[in-house]
């Protein structure tokens, strides 16, 4: 078999992909001939990604508004793309809020919304999709983050929730594997001019100590994610499953390092600020 990086006649869906990393992937999908299909809460958000899409060169590209807490509309709108563009080659489930709060100063409802949108959101996401994954081949990239293994102050409900994600990324890595999906998630680091690096960094000092924290001594950029999840998504990685991969210039080996340290502090400064 020849690896390629034409998806010419893939089908490719993002959730949660009209905005920062995940509608970065969706694009550079479309400049690499996919059909594409994206998805999240705002109509006006999908309808602006879609035509990006197509200027970008997708065969195909298609769009619907749903929450993904919502299991009923991730199964209708998964089921209109299926019906659209056939069966999915690659799926990306990126759909994810946050905010910085100290665990003893969040409501219940505050630590509920967060774990409904990414954690719950994914089970939505994966149980919709796997009846329309391509059998054999199919590539599943769940978006995750450090949160899920490293603790950050501020971020209990991000870290309980992408633990799980990375949890079921494994298992179904797993069970799945013997139908030929290959299941994976995907860290990335601080992604430059991201609303997920400004909720975390908001001021320059902040954004300052990030960047002193970086191995490799640049930010991350849309292009570094998109082309992890390229790679993930080809033959090329035909053998990858069930694996954590961070795209983080060696940032997260120091743990949560001056992020950690600055989220708390600032939260214990200005507890309304969070
Ligand atoms: N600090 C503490 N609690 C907060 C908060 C903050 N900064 N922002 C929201 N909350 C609480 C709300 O007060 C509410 O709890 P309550 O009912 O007890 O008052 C709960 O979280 C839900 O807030 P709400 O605004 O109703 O949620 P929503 O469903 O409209 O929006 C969010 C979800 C809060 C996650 C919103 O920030 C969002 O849509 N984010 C998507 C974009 C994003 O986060 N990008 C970064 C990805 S890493
Ligand atoms: P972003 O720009 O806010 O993107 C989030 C996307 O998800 C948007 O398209 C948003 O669109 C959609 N979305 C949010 N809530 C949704 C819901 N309930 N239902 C359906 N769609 C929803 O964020 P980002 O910073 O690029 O982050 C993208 C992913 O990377 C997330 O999974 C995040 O956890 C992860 N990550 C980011 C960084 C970083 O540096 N930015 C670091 C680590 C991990 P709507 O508003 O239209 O719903």
């Amino acid at each position: 078999m020849t690896a390629t990086l034409d998806f010419g006649g893939r089908t490719v869906v993002v959730i949660g992909g009209t905005s920062g990393i995940n509608r970065g992937i969706a694009l550079e999908f479309a400049r690499h001939g996919a059909r594409v299909a994206v998805a999240s809460r705002s109509p006006e958000k999908v309808e602006d990604t879609v035509a990006a899409l197509n200027r970008a060169g997708a065969e195909t590209a298609t769009g619907a508004a749903f929450d993904v807490r919502d299991a009923a509309a991730v199964a209708d709108g998964l089921a209109s793309f299926h019906d659209e563009l056939g069966d999915f080659e690659v799926l990306v489930s990126g759909a994810a809020g946050n905010f910085p709060a100290l665990a003893a100063e969040m409501s219940v409802n505050a630590f509920r919304t967060v774990i409904e949108i990414d954690l719950l959101g994914t089970v939505h996401v994966m149980k919709a999709a796997y009846p329309f994954l391509k059998r054999p081949g199919a590539s599943v990239i769940n978006i995750s983050a450090p949160q899920s293994y490293l603790p950050y102050e501020g971020q209990a409900h991000v870290c309980a929730a992408k633990a799980g994600v990375d949890q079921i990324t494994r298992t179904l890595a797993l069970e799945w594997g013997p139908e030929g999906i290959r299941v994976n998630s995907v860290v990335p680091g601080f992604i430059d001019g991201t609303e997920g690096a400004e909720r975390l960094a908001p001021t320059d000092k902040a954004r300052a100590g990030v960047l002193a924290d970086i191995p490799l001594g640049r930010l991350g950029s849309l292009a570094d994610m998109a082309n992890i999840c390229l790679f993930l998504g080809s033959d090329l990685a035909g053998y990858v499953s069930g694996t954590v991969i961070a795209v983080d210039g060696a940032l997260y080996q120091r743990g949560s390092g001056r992020l950690g340290q600055m989220l708390g502090q600032m939260l214990r400064a200005a507890p309304e600020a969070g």
